[in-house]
């Protein structure tokens, strides 16, 4: 089958180790199924499993994907959820310490075929587009359970985004603005700034700008950068949510203070769980909303997407066509 995987990895250029060619099929497994994809979708992940971090050397060459859309050998048309958690888990699989992401232990959707557990998949709504469903599995359920689950937040409460235009702020933005939140977020370039407003937010801010309120939520994934602006950004008793730190995890001042004085809730968040990820495609088609799709590719050209994504040039998501 067609993928694209890992065949090497370099912290500094994680294009040279990825290969689009044959992989072999899946093989069967008991209690396991496999869906041939129609649509998969890029994740900063995908990138990082490049650059040698979550991804150990000895897994390669490894079929890289949490996001995909497809039909299962019984015919149904689904949503791949990509935690796979260890057997004989039950309750919330985000908290089970051996779970894993698709590409990290088992091969991902980025390839014309994924093996998955039985229950790792989720039907697709009517009215969801496969361009759409692709969307939803990693970064979109990530900011669903940051705003819906972790977050605390009521319509009418105001969330501040950091970093406008990646995977899970654009989709932050989408199902906040849905759900009735004031949305703002902040971004070092105005144009992905305005983009993020004509998506739904309030208002938009240059990076590290001092906002004309406090709010009640922060959603972070830039991490360092923006770290010290989120804990000064917060209401007393507010809450920050972070689920990544593209620009590194080691701020210059961990705010310790700040977070004890003004009695600050600090929460992590990865992913979702699968009942997450069906109450999130039931929200998108319920509410109309259109997942922003930045750039929409054959699978066989997804070099192209993962240097536009190296290259800090993606606003909202990467869709490749499979099949
Ligand atoms: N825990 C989980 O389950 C989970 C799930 C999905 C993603 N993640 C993680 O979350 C992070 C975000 O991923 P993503 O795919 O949504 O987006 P992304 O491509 O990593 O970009 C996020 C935003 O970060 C901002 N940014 C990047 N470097 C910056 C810097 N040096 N200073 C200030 N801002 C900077 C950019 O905003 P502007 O250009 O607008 O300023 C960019 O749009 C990643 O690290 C990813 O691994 C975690």
């Amino acid at each position: 089958m067609l993928a694209a995987y890992a065949a090497a990895q370099s912290a500094d250029d994680p294009l040279s180790g990825l290969e689009v060619g044959e992989r072999p099929d899946p093989e069967h497994r008991e209690g396991w199924t496999t869906v041939r994809l129609r649509t998969a979708a890029l994740n900063h992940h995908d990138v990082w499993s490049l650059r040698g971090v979550g991804l150990p050397a000895d897994r390669l060459p490894m079929v890289l994907g949490c996001d995909g859309a497809g039909v299962t050998e019984d015919g149904d048309e689904v949503l791949v959820h990509a935690v796979v958690p260890s057997p004989g888990w039950s309750g919330d699989e985000t908290l089970d310490p051996r779970r894993s992401l698709l590409s990290e232990v088992h091969d991902g959707t980025l390839a014309e075929v994924v093996a998955v557990p039985a229950a790792n998949v989720v039907p697709k709504p009517e009215g969801l587009s496969w361009e759409h469903a692709a969307c939803l599995p990693t970064a979109w359920l990530t900011a669903y359970r940051m705003l819906f689950t972790n977050a605390a937040v009521r319509p009418g409460d105001t969330v501040l985004v950091q970093g406008a235009a990646g995977g899970v702020a654009t989709a932050a933005v989408q199902l906040g603005s849905a759900a009735g939140l004031r949305m703002w977020v902040t971004s070092r370039d105005e144009a992905k700034g305005e983009q993020a407003v004509a998506l739904g937010a309030d208002r938009a801010f240059g990076s590290g700008e001092r906002l004309p309120e406090r709010v009640d939520a922060v959603l972070e994934t830039v991490g360092a950068a923006t770290w010290s602006h989120s804990i000064n950004s917060l209401r007393p008793g507010g809450t920050v949510v972070i689920s990544g730190a593209t620009s590194g995890d080691a701020p210059s001042k961990a705010e310790l203070t700040k977070i004890f004085f003004k009695q600050l809730r600090v929460l992590g968040s990865t992913m979702g769980t699968r009942s997450e990820l069906e109450a999130l495609a039931r929200f998108v088609v319920g509410a109309g909303i259109e997942p922003l799709v930045d750039s929409v590719m054959p699978l066989a050209e997804a070099r192209d997407g993962f240097a536009r994504m190296v290259d800090g040039r993606v606003t909202g998501k990467v869709v490749f066509t499979v099949s």
